[in-house]
């Protein structure tokens, strides 16, 4: 059985340039394993092989009948419907059930839409966009308004009868609102809800999980007899034989049977945009794929359909599919991978959760290594266990998912986890009264971690707040979170054992003095996964505020540099996590803005004004010495102390004056500080041939900028 589970990252399709294969037995081969999936798939049975796979031996296949015609087979399923596949019942379609080709990117998009163009004669007289929902595909009749027969898709000659079954989905009426006859053909999927609550009621019932909302929604579909019911729902994408249809656009044939009372894609939140040009189905696909994970249920791409039936009739159909639509299928969502280890996280709120850490797989486009297992129910309930091959799921933005193990490729002597009976992080008593495990100590239990990362020298720098004080105050129940440490006083904080008078005027006047540090610092001190100092700092001068940072979207976050899909969906989360302490801190007048840099929104709302601006670029918007004439950040080393500062404060202040701190010298390298006890790399810098700046002078510098002049590097 083919698998992408591994050590390798599994292979993204490229169609363009899928490589034949080398022999016909490999290419009939490949066909043999296609059809294995495909009948799995239509059938509604347990996933064989993922999406990815299945397109990228299509595409390979493909390649080898292109490049051996001699060796193409009758029914190769480049050729046929899921050929092989689908469970063929007795009810015959009234024409048959195609299926769709796939684009893969931007470009073979914009190439599919010109040879449309190019078939038909004339310009296209404009397209659809609609999601590609991850369902069963059915066909449902109704006669004088009454629906009187649903059949699967089968073979796409003949499917199955599901009628009973179908009467009870929503968006597919028993009656229609007019006494019209009429086929409508569209999906049926389970929502992500339904599909939570479908798997809750199976388990009661003492069976085994469904792997996906797909096979969720196909085993229910195709069950004729089920001791509980879980919630189908359906969205209508064709209509055959409406009466006076005849010369409607896709888009109002799909508005009148939504005027009977059947749910259209154009009527999910995703709608179904009408596009003149190329240009545009892009932006539609991309706005699609941006909503994908915010749904409420599975789509695996956008189908982009000629909308005028002229431009249909004159593109015509091969016996597969019709040339006047194509998929446009996102990266796959759902991969298979293997379940290396079970770590247990506990949160900042005390919030105890499992952590899958997986074999790197690629899933929506980026590589995924851990993944999370909701919590300790739902993974004892899967029973998914250490070396098993999981489904691992990353819908849209979404932090990556484990769905399920594929039990019948389990080994033998597998060990079922066993989830902690204490707290891992304090050892102390575990809250299990909810879903959400809880370290009964709340916020205080990792509150001595989090306010001495806070307090550190990177990060707020309050001196006097060291590890034994802190415990004193968390003991004390004086503080649980960094914001409480705003609210202490003089008077409760001598109280604590060992520190007297002095000590605590000093301590707090300490506290008090750190509200004016700069953004990035809280930022670094609020300890954001997957963030350290210098990403903090990015993050900071990237957005200004700490308003525009928790306002930005997952895909703005990404527009900050060495922040992928992965990292930004991460950011958006612990930030959400964060918010009450953010807000907090914001109420005790702790300064969230970093100084001299312009926010993003400005900056973009400049940049709009006066298109053209090297604003955007400069990133902080005022002029700053360590910019280059185009306004990106110079590239500069600090080797040796500079006076008055640590070495993470030197890099901070290369990024304060517009520059890009790094660690070591190359021919990139555009200006090495140098300062007492420097080494090689000021000797390398000379050889290279590098400006080289005295770290006084570099100082001297900072101090110009900090003290609100705007030198320039000339003049140091
Ligand atoms: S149109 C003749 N529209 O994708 C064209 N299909 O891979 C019929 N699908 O068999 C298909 N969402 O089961 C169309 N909005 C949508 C769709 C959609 C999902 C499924 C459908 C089809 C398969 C092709």
């Amino acid at each position: 059985m083919p698998t992408t589970a591994g050590n390798e990252i599994a292979p993204v399709v490229d169609a363009a340039h899928a490589a034949p294969f080398a022999t016909a037995d490999d290419y009939r081969e490949a066909i043999a394993r296609m059809r294995e999936a495909a009948a799995a798939y239509y059938a509604g049975e347990d996933i064989v092989m993922d999406d990815a796979t299945y397109d990228a031996l299509f595409a390979r296949v493909s390649a080898s009948e292109a490049a051996h015609p001699e060796w193409a087979v009758a029914d190769s399923p480049t050729e046929v419907v899921a050929a092989g596949g689908g469970v063929a019942g007795d009810v015959v379609h009234s024409t048959p059930m195609l299926s769709l080709a796939n684009v893969f990117d931007s470009d073979e998009l914009r190439q599919w839409a010109a040879r449309l163009e190019k078939v038909i004669g004339r310009p296209v007289a404009g397209f659809t966009v609609e999601p590609k929902i991850d369902g069963m595909a059915i066909a449902a009749r109704y006669v004088d308004g009454a629906l009187v027969q649903v059949a699967t898709r089968g073979d796409g000659t003949a499917g199955e009868d599901v009628t009973a079954q179908a009467r009870a989905v929503a968006g597919l009426p028993g009656r229609l609102t007019r006494p019209v006859t009429v086929e409508v053909r569209g999906e049926v999927f389970m929502t992500d809800d339904d599909f939570a609550r479908a798997n809750e009621l199976r388990v009661a019932h003492g069976g085994a999980p469904f792997a996906n909302p797909r096979n969720a929604a196909a085993g229910t579909l195709r069950a004729q007899d089920r001791a509980y019911l879980a919630p189908l729902s359906f969205l209508a994408y064709a209509v055959h034989d409406l009466p006076d249809g005849e010369g409607l656009t896709h888009s109002a044939a799909m508005a009148a049977i939504a005027e009977l009372g059947v749910t259209t894609t154009a009527q999910s939140p995703a709608g179904m945009p009408r596009c003149a040009t190329a240009d545009e189905l892009v932006d539609a696909v991309t706005s699609l794929g941006a909503l994908r994970g915010k749904l409420g249920f599975d789509i695996d791409g956008a189908v982009i359909k000629a909308d005028a039936p002229a431009d249909r009739d004159a593109a015509g159909s091969s016996s597969r599919a019709p040339r006047w639509a194509t998929a446009f299928k996102f990266p796959a969502d759902t991969r298979t991978s293997t379940l290396t280890a079970i770590e247990v996280q506990v949160g900042r709120t005390g919030v105890i959760t499992p952590v899958a850490v997986i074999a790197p797989v690629q899933v929506g486009g980026v590589v995924v290594t851990s993944a999370t297992l909701h919590n300790f129910d739902d993974l004892v309930r899967r029973d998914v266990r250490v070396g098993d091959t999981v489904f691992v799921r990353r819908a849209g933005e979404v932090i990556p998912e484990i769905t399920g193990a594929k039990l019948d490729e389990r080994a033998a002597d597998s060990v079922a986890f066993t989830p902690p009976e204490h707290c891992p992080r304090c050892g102390g008593e575990i809250d299990r009264s909810q879903k959400r495990w809880r370290c009964t100590q709340g916020r205080a239990c990792g509150a001595t971690e989090s306010l001495a990362y806070f307090a550190a020298r990177d990060s707020m720098d309050i001196e006097g707040l060291g590890d034994k004080v802190i415990r004193a105050l968390v003991a004390a129940g004086m503080v649980t979170d960094p914001a409480d440490l705003y609210d202490l006083d003089v008077a409760a904080v001598a109280q604590l054992e060992r520190l007297g008078a002095t000590s605590a005027a000093k301590l707090i006047a300490n506290i008090e003095g750190s509200k004016t540090q700069p953004m990035s610092r809280v930022l670094t001190g609020l300890g954001v996964r997957m963030t350290g100092r210098s990403m903090s700092r990015r993050l900071a001068r990237h957005f200004g505020t700490m308003g525009e940072l928790t306002g930005a979207s997952v895909e703005q976050l990404q527009e900050v540099e060495g922040v992928g899909p992965e990292r930004a969906a991460t950011i958006a989360a612990e930030l959400r996590e964060l918010a009450p302490i953010i807000d907090k801190l914001a109420a005790r007048g702790v300064n969230l803005v970093e100084p001299g840099v312009i926010p993003a929104s400005e900056r973009a709302a400049a940049a709009a004004a006066e298109s053209g601006s090297t604003a955007e670029a400069a990133g902080g918007g005022a002029r700053l010495p360590l910019r280059n004439e185009d306004g990106t950040p110079m590239t500069v080393v600090v080797t040796g102390s500079v006076p008055g500062l640590s070495r993470n404060e030197g890099n901070e202040a290369v990024e304060r004056l517009g520059g890009k701190s790094s660690g070591s010298v190359s021919k990139k390298t555009q200006l090495v500080v140098v300062g007492d006890g420097a080494g090689s790399k000021a000797a390398k810098a000379e050889e290279l041939g590098i400006r080289i700046m005295p770290a006084d002078r570099f100082a001297a510098l900072l101090a110009a900028h900090d003290a609100g002049d705007q030198p320039s590097l000339a003049a140091f």
